[in-house]
């Protein structure tokens, strides 16, 4: 089965930005990281990143009837983004929320999640080891 890791906007410049907040890792260690430990959970690993709300949809609908689960950092879009929250619910695929840092002991808009209804769950403050956790919970659901 597919599994598809979508990171919304920043997250290209991982490694660099706020290392204190989002540690070293690149996107491109993470993307690697996460296609091992999908292998080791039986998924096949697509990933995506973009810094364009609309490509991100796009790129969802895609998913449609080819990926069996989504695990998606949708960077600072999760608090703001009704759009993405209706594009993630739209494919019916279930799909965690996922985010590095601990959104909830930042700033107070960093605590709210628009997409978290339409996600079966919520992964954060783990640093990039929350979306190895993320992928145990898809597979807990689809088992
Ligand atoms: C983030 C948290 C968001 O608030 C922020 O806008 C990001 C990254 C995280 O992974 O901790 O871009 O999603």
């Amino acid at each position: 089965m597919r599994l598809l890791v979508v990171n919304g906007p920043n997250l290209n410049l991982l490694g660099t930005r706020r290392p204190d907040v989002y540690g070293d890792a690149t996107l491109g260690e993470l993307e690697m990281r996460c296609r091992d430990w999908g292998r080791a959970l039986g998924f096949e690993v697509s990933t995506f990143q973009s810094n364009h709300e609309g490509a991100i949809i796009d790129r969802l609908h895609a998913a449609i009837g080819d990926a069996g689960g989504i695990v998606i950092n949708p960077g600072a879009l999760g608090h703001t983004s009704y759009v993405l929250h209706d594009a993630i619910e739209a494919t019916a695929i279930p799909a965690v929320e996922i985010h590095i840092s601990d959104v909830t002991s930042r700033e107070a808009w960093r605590a709210e999640s628009v997409i978290r209804p339409a996600c079966i769950g919520a992964i954060w403050g783990k640093g990039i080891e929350g979306y190895r956790e993320a992928m145990e919970m898809l597979a807990e659901h689809l088992r």
